[in-house]
């Protein structure tokens, strides 16, 4: 949960002589990112550092991060005729960096901890690329998808095809398991889930699963779309904090294992809230196995990291 980033020094200082894109194309700076939290924090997991619109530019949809406002998509899809414009891709022809650098960590790591890779769903890609950016009510996503269902599927189609081999094509690179984030799908009710995001996520799921090793499958303010997730596929179901980890855990079947859901923000308070906090998601994991202990969505930048350091080092004690 973006456990490499602005929050950590010397993140900071890296990034102030490179752009998040350079870090991302340079497997020598991806990797040098990579290990900083494993090396600071008492983690259990590496995450491949990389961001989820990667794909976007050789797909055609070129994109920059402006200072301060996240993500700027130059020429947003908004009609039939944008989204016939959307190119298929070669991962290992596109984005050899990203491949390359997953080979570097394996050989860094030297079996110390795990190494994720990851990749978007389709629905939160579609509204990065539709919205042109971050968005609150996902208005134009929702528009396209509504009035065009032909359109909105075939984009779908597109992301899911070349995202189910990106990942394909990590695991080979050596990713040890893959997390699927589709972040922002909390835009829908369970009906339209159904309908315009699962059979696509599915798809990616399944092809991530055929490779053998685990798959996370994770998205934001899903407590009504849990057993639809669940259904669209994953090894593990990634959950925020607005639903109690137990309440989502009978949602999803135990059958699977979940990943969560310490509110972020609880770094950014006293320490007893947040060990409090702690030993809630605990106490609702019960002891029982497949719980891995996480963050509900992503470290905010003005995290202090010693609470970072202490909360890993506690997750652990607990
Ligand atoms: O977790 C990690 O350590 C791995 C690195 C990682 C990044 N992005 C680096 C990054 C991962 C897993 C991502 C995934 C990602 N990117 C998601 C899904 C995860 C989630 O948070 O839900 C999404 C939605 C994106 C798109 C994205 N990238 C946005 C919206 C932003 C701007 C937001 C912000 O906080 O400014 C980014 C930028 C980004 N990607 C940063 C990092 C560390 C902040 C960067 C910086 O300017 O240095």
């Amino acid at each position: 949960m973006r456990q490499a980033g602005r929050y950590m020094a010397e993140y900071r200082e890296l990034r102030a002589r490179h752009t998040l894109l350079e870090i991302c194309r340079h497997p020598e700076l991806a990797v040098e990112v990579t290990l900083q939290p494993v090396n600071r924090l008492e983690i259990d997991a590496a995450i491949l550092f990389s961001d989820l619109l990667l794909p976007l530019e050789p797909m055609g949809i070129p994109f920059t991060f402006a200072k301060g406002e996240g993500p700027v998509i130059h020429e947003p899809v908004r009609s039939a005729a944008d989204v016939d414009r959307v190119r298929q891709f070669e991962a290992r022809d596109a984005l050899p960096h990203v491949l390359t650098t997953i080979r570097i960590l394996r050989r860094e790591l030297e079996g110390r901890v795990p190494l994720i890779g990851f990749a978007g769903a389709p629905f939160t890609l579609a509204s990065y690329a539709i919205e042109g950016g971050a968005s609150r009510s996902y208005a134009r996503t929702k528009a396209l998808m509504y009035g065009e269902p032909t359109a909105w599927h075939l984009l779908c189609d597109k992301f899911a095809a070349a995202i189910a081999d990106y990942l394909v094509a990590q695991v080979e690179a050596g990713a040890q398991a893959v997390q699927v984030f589709d972040s922002w799908i909390g835009a829908l009710g369970p009906a339209d889930y159904r309908e315009f995001a699962l059979p696509h996520t599915r798809r990616i799921l399944d092809a991530a699963a055929s490779t053998g090793v685990p798959v996370l499958h994770f998205g934001t303010g899903t407590a009504t779309l849990l057993e639809a997730m669940a259904e669209a596929g994953g090894d593990v179901i990634g959950v925020d904090w607005r639903i109690p980890l137990d309440e989502a855990w009978e949602r999803i079947g135990d059958d699977r294992a979940i990943q969560g859901n310490l509110d972020p923000t609880l770094l950014l308070g006293p320490i007893d809230r947040l060990l409090e906090g702690a030993s809630d998601v605990l106490r609702r994991a019960g002891n029982r196995p497949g719980h891995i202990f996480n963050l509900g969505h992503g470290i905010l930048p003005e995290t202090p990291v010693d609470k970072v350091e202490m909360l890993a080092h506690m997750a652990h004690r607990l």
